[in-house]
């Protein structure tokens, strides 16, 4: 394990802790706070050390200046406060000097959150590049590191890898958590073992999803993932969303072919169409049509996907099978996780969607666990390594030493 919080000289320091608040948001409200009462642990322990706390967190993606519009931290800060009941003080800018000054006026126990860290993606990806002088500049306004942020560990930014090279670093309560969890849910996982991959995002997840296949008995597919994989196999899925990326269409081809006996895809479909917003029909796979959407699974395919759930030891589901958050779309969703929850095996939820739509489907309480990480978890069960981690020294195993 990674040198913990509870290891660290933290006492009376000045600590920067980088947290993922990418939390989900509509009409400038937040859907799901979650994510933001996972690290209140690593909080609340940082302020009974009399820190001088400053949180860094990235929030969507930014390409533009309408993003930044959409995607400011303070609705976060905001809430932050209403959760710990004590001032949060918000920047509306993460660099520079007015920055600095800021942080020259806290006093212990004080907490300054900075503007989302993905705002120096604009013009030139200083974040998303890992640049070194952000990176330094970070790191220069504090004593201590400490890296809570697991769901975005996969990715070696200024914020979430850089600054842990400059200054001493440690992970928060929510690493050491998820990281616990997963190896001895999943990672060591007992078989058989079934993973259930849905959601839009299928070029992020293919280099994933073959390392997993070789880990797993079973991979139920729903959303895109599917999508593709039918149309590989040359069904057409009219105007579903798919990869349209050929080199990722190959591999999904060989991996169909390598692992067939492992691969269920959906039988039958709940589809919406191009043209009219209020069409809703039912469809077998090999009767969609060019203005057809596959926007859920339907009755069939849940039947066949419960063979595997039937059989599973332990099952790890990432993303959805349909839109849920439209009700037309949701009941495929919704029953797989009755399915899954519904037996004795293991399970785990990993990714943003699956996580809300566990607790918007009322299965939060059924689930052995739900990890805050989607592409980060993916990540640690593919390949056990989370780069942002890779700056941070080991723990001193006091056992291994030669007395
Ligand atoms: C997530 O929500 O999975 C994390 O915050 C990572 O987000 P990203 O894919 O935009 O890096």
């Amino acid at each position: 394990m990674k040198k913990c919080l509870q290891n660290m000289d933290v006492k009376n320091k000045k600590v920067i802790l980088r947290v993922d608040y990418n939390v989900p948001v509509l009409n400038g409200k937040i859907l799901d706070d979650s994510k933001i009462k996972e690290n209140l642990e690593t909080i609340y322990y940082l302020l009974s050390e009399n820190c001088k706390i400053i949180i860094l967190s990235h929030f969507g993606k930014i390409r533009n200046e309408f993003d930044k519009k959409k995607y400011s931290l303070e609705i976060v800060a905001n809430r932050l406060k209403e959760l710990i009941d004590q001032e949060v003080y918000f920047s509306k800018v993460n660099f520079g000097q007015e920055v600095v000054e800021r942080v020259k006026m806290l006093k212990p126990k004080d907490i300054l959150m900075l503007e989302n860290t993905r705002f120096m993606d604009l013009p030139n990806k200083l974040e998303s590049k890992c640049d070194m002088q952000l990176s330094l500049f970070w790191a220069s306004l504090g004593d201590v590191f400490v890296n809570d942020a697991f769901a975005t560990a996969h990715r070696r930014h200024a914020s979430t890898y850089g600054i842990s090279t400059y200054i001493p670093s440690c992970i928060g309560f929510l690493m050491q958590k998820e990281i616990t969890m997963l190896d001895k849910l999943v990672v060591n996982a007992q078989h058989p073992f079934t993973v259930i991959m849905g959601g839009a995002k299928i070029d992020d997840k293919i280099e994933l999803i073959l390392s997993l296949l070789p880990k797993c008995e079973y991979l139920l597919c729903g959303g895109g993932i599917a999508n593709t994989c039918l149309k590989a196999l040359g069904f057409n899925v009219g105007e579903s969303i798919v990869s349209r990326n050929p080199l990722v269409i190959q591999k999904v081809k060989e991996f169909l072919l390598k692992y067939k006996d492992k691969i269920m895809l959906p039988l039958d479909a709940i589809v919406g169409s191009t043209y009219d917003k209020n069409y809703v029909k039912y469809k077998l796979i090999t009767d969609i049509l060019d203005n057809d959407v596959i926007y859920d699974i339907g009755a069939k395919s849940l039947e066949k996907y419960k063979t595997a759930i039937d059989k599973s030891n332990t099952i790890f589901i990432n993303g959805t099978v349909g839109m849920y958050e439209d009700m037309r779309f949701a009941n495929g969703s919704k029953e797989l996780l009755r399915l899954i929850t519904s037996t004795k095996a293991i399970t785990v939820s990993g990714g943003g969607d699956s996580a809300s739509s566990v607790r918007n489907f009322g299965f939060e309480n059924k689930f052995t666990y739900i990890s805050s990480g989607g592409g980060a978890t993916l990540q640690y069960l593919a390949d056990g390594h989370l780069v942002a981690l890779d700056p941070i020294k080991e723990e001193i195993e006091i056992e291994t030493l030669d007395m």
